[in-house]
């Protein structure tokens, strides 16, 4: 039988009904000293957080609102990674539990069919045991995850699986992947890994064309591969790499003739 090596994550699952925002919950109680593996899990949010201050949509029953408290080894500059690893867990925690082949654009949005599927929000948090990351992952079960006039750009599992989602079976492989993907990350050259697999199950880690915005600049060009902390590698049309760090990237799509 294939031994695991020991599990660096110890969850705890802590359920509500109802949060304001399960990264602010886990916050909490990680600024009041809870342990690594603290898992935080609401039916619904009523202020959802998103990347880039924006609001996370989260109505009751519709979606997996989650998030980990996580207490790094790694050096902080490696912390970007983190995110790196969690899409990596959701891209196989769908996998396993649905066969649903999904992208991860940059940094870390899963997608289906080129629409959003699950969003990744990375927080960090001075506590009392020192700087801690609250992982936060909401994944969109059910359309009414989203407003319809989103349809165009987001999805959930039900309609890329055909099938009702199952939470909990949704929640089980998560936890088990992000167990496995982080303690890889905090291995030796566990960065240079998250890397190269994270470039294995993206279309963006290489030769997309994209656009990428940051509220200062706006930058066009073809991706080249990831940096070792995770920030994008762009070829503009004058053949200069910019290095890209927080930001949003769009797919440029060829037009047909
Ligand atoms: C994004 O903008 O793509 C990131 C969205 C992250 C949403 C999740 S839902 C669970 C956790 N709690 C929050 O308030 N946000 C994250």
């Amino acid at each position: 039988m294939l031994k695991r090596a020991m599990s660096k994550l110890v969850p705890q699952i802590l359920r509500f009904e109802s949060l304001p925002s399960t990264n602010l919950e886990a916050a909490q109680r990680a600024i009041e000293g809870a342990a690594e593996g603290l898992c935080v899990v609401a039916t619904e949010q009523t202020a959802g957080r998103g990347r880039l201050q924006r609001q996370w949509i989260s109505p009751k029953g519709a979606g997996l609102y989650f998030t980990v408290v996580l207490r790094p080894r790694i050096h902080q500059s490696s912390w970007p990674l983190i995110t790196l690893a969690a899409a990596l867990a959701v891209h196989e925690a769908l996998l396993e539990a649905y066969s649903l082949k999904t992208d991860i654009k940059w940094p870390n949005d899963i997608l289906s069919n080129n629409r959003k599927l699950c969003g990744i929000l990375a927080e960090t948090v001075d506590t009392t045991k020192g700087l801690a990351v609250v992982l936060g992952i909401g994944i969109n079960l059910t359309s009414s995850a989203f407003p319809p006039e989103l349809c165009e750009i987001a999805t959930c599992v039900q309609l890329e699986t055909g099938k009702v989602p199952n939470l909990e079976i949704i929640l089980r492989n998560l936890i088990v992947a992000l167990d496995l993907r982080y303690e890889m990350l905090q291995a030796v050259r566990g960065g240079e890994e998250i890397v190269r697999e994270w470039s294995l199950r993206s279309s963006y880690a290489s030769g997309k064309r994209i656009r990428f915005a940051n509220g200062r600049e706006v930058l066009e060009g073809t991706t080249r591969g990831l940096e070792s902390d995770g920030a994008l590698r762009v070829e503009t049309a004058e053949g200069k790499i910019r290095i890209v760090r927080a930001g949003d990237v769009t797919e440029l799509r060829t037009l047909g003739v």
